[in-house]
């Protein structure tokens, strides 16, 4: 396994792969990252990870100075599962001010978006600079950030870009937490309380199975039940899995979505609801 830092060594040692697949990363690599990368193993001859905090994702009261930092025992745990690790410095990545930028669709303000304004313009930014370095024929995200996947589906047809995206299920811990670089940030006692975000969108999935169809009253009761047991919730929805718009009664594929903070700590989860 190779560790390059500058775009130009990176260049040149894929000139020589016929086929890569791309694994976009901000490292702190845990059991959700590495299934995408054993993942990757099976549509390319290559596998490229990329290690990158990018700070034109974080707002200015945001994490981007405490986001941890381990590339050393993130490189350990790619040994022999990827063949390339990308690890540029800040300014490789933006040797040039940003100062171009891809408009996006209006979903980019809801659901996170909203909560932090500026975050999926950031992200868009860095993937397709990202892309456009690696040109790889398949990348693969997590479905743990739905919105985010599903912004850079829109990106990806809608400029064209020849790249499959592949979408990785959630990985969790044992009692239903999804695996999060964040999650280290909880006290013992936040982490004890985390998991009930999961159980949250379990019963509406359990309630919206059994037949309710009154979403706005499903996302109020659960709202309440979190903001009773002391979460600032920013949101809880329930859309339609493809567009991420409100959902309908008559819809089928639908996702349950949500965004809370325990303490000073901003956790997400979703899931998917199949309507027979
Ligand atoms: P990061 O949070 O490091 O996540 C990298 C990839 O791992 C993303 O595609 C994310 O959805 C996926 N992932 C994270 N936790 C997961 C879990 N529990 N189960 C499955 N997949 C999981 O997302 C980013 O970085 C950045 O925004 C990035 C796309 C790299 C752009 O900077």
């Amino acid at each position: 396994m190779q560790v390059i830092s500058t775009i130009a060594a990176l260049r040149e040692r894929l000139a020589q792969s016929a086929s890569l697949a791309f694994v976009p990363t901000m490292g702190n690599l845990h059991e959700g990252h590495i299934e995408l990368v054993r993942q990757a193993r099976s549509h390319a001859e290559c596998v490229v990870v990329s290690i990158f905090v990018n700070p034109l994702q974080f707002g200015p009261s945001e994490d981007f100075d405490e986001y941890p930092r381990t590339l050393d025992a993130d490189c350990a745990k790619l040994d022999g599962l990827a063949d390339v690790v990308f690890a540029p410095a800040v300014n490789e990545m933006y040797a040039q001010q940003q100062t171009m930028f891809l408009e996006l669709p209006p979903i980019a303000n809801e659901l996170c978006g909203a909560a932090r304004p500026g975050h999926f313009r950031g992200m868009a930014t860095v993937v397709l600079k990202l892309l456009n370095i690696v040109q790889p024929q398949v990348a693969l995200f997590g479905k743990k950030d739905y919105q985010q996947l599903h912004i850079i589906r829109q990106m990806v047809t809608q400029m064209n870009l020849p790249i499959l995206i592949v979408g990785g299920e959630t990985v969790r811990a044992a009692d239903g937490l999804a695996l999060s670089s964040r999650n280290q940030y909880l006290t013992v006692s936040e982490r004890s309380e985390a998991t009930f975000l999961q159980q949250t969108l379990s019963n509406m999935q359990q309630e919206v199975l059994a037949g309710w169809r009154n979403y706005a009253e499903l996302e109020a009761v659960a709202v309440a039940a979190l903001a009773k047991r002391g979460w600032q919730v920013d949101y809880v929805s329930v859309r339609k899995r493809f567009t991420l718009r409100q959902a309908e009664r008559s819809d089928h594929d639908l996702l349950v979505l949500a965004a809370a903070r325990l303490g000073a700590t901003r956790l997400i989860d979703n899931l998917e609801i199949d309507i027979e």
